[in-house]
């Protein structure tokens, strides 16, 4: 199996002199929850879960945050030590949020277009609606599934919540003013590509300023088949590197109280 994770938080454990010990270890849906069980009755103080286990791990853990509520997955479970809990949460939306802010990447008041409307997508959006952008556009191959999704968002269950960005259906907005302007960020979520070069159907709304991020990352110089081909309209394409690092430093402070500066951590892997 492999996964950059223990590599991420072994520089993080260097970085903090944090002594942690992080290991990959790949479970089958089956052996899921006594996994989980036994992970935690034997002290661990928390795991990450990645695809495919980021819904199902959530049945075992004794709580859940409001954005696990709101997304229905997790990407990470805490042992919270006062109250004896095992707590699911999510940290890919604010490190996918945090890597944009590294780039200096801001949102407010601009069009946002997510290309796809499965789990991915919903793991972002919420953090993407704090930053308040005007518009978040959805496009998928699947139209029918990008309502439900919308709609998903648009009711939340919180009170305490900031102003929630009108969130809508691409297509049907096309030729609207608000699209007038183009898409300031695209991002990619779906697998489109990892068989054959990518592309999409339909106008994107793009210009020489959009930039383009892979929520996918690639070995190969960060070019993935999403940025191969949108590097034909821009030049500021980025892969999910500097969301994988973000993502693993909050799930890095949730278990430990200390974040580590992920700027440092990006350079030094960018080394390796
Ligand atoms: P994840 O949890 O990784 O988001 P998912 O829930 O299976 O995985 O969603 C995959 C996304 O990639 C969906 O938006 C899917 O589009 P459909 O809803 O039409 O299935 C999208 N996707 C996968 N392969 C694609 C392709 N070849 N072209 C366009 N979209 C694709």
């Amino acid at each position: 199996m492999h996964s950059l994770s223990p590599k991420i938080h072994d520089l993080f454990a260097q970085q903090t002199g944090i002594k942690i010990d992080y290991q990959p270890y790949q479970v089958s849906s089956d052996a899921l929850d006594i996994f989980i069980r036994d992970f935690f009755n034997d002290g661990g103080d928390g795991l990450n879960i990645t695809l495919p286990h980021k819904i199902a791990c959530i049945k075992s853990a004794d709580d859940k945050s409001s954005l696990v509520r709101k997304i229905g997955a997790a990407n990470i479970l805490i042992h919270n030590k006062d109250s004896n809990k095992i707590i699911a949460d999510s940290t890919d939306g604010n490190g996918f949020v945090e890597d944009l802010h590294c780039k200096s990447i801001k949102l407010v008041q601009t069009n946002v277009l997510i290309l796809g409307a499965g789990g991915a997508a919903q793991s972002i959006i919420p953090a993407i609606q704090n930053e308040e952008p005007a518009n978040i556009f959805i496009d998928n191959r699947s139209p029918g599934k990008i309502q439900p999704m919308i709609e998903r968002f648009l009711s939340s269950g919180d009170n305490n919540e900031g102003p929630l960005s009108p969130l809508s259906d691409l297509k049907s907005f096309s030729g609207n003013h608000h699209i007038k302007k183009g898409m300031q960020l695209v991002i990619n979520t779906t697998s489109a590509g990892f068989d054959g070069p990518f592309q999409w159907d339909g106008d994107l709304y793009t210009n020489e300023k959009t930039v383009f991020y892979d929520l996918s990352y690639s070995n190969a110089n960060g070019i993935t088949p999403f940025l191969q081909w949108a590097s034909q309209y821009s030049d500021q394409c980025y892969d999910g590197i500097g969301m994988l690092i973000n993502q693993a430093a909050l799930s890095f402070e949730m278990w430990t109280g200390t974040k580590p500066d992920t700027k440092i951590t990006a350079a030094e892997m960018l080394n390796e």
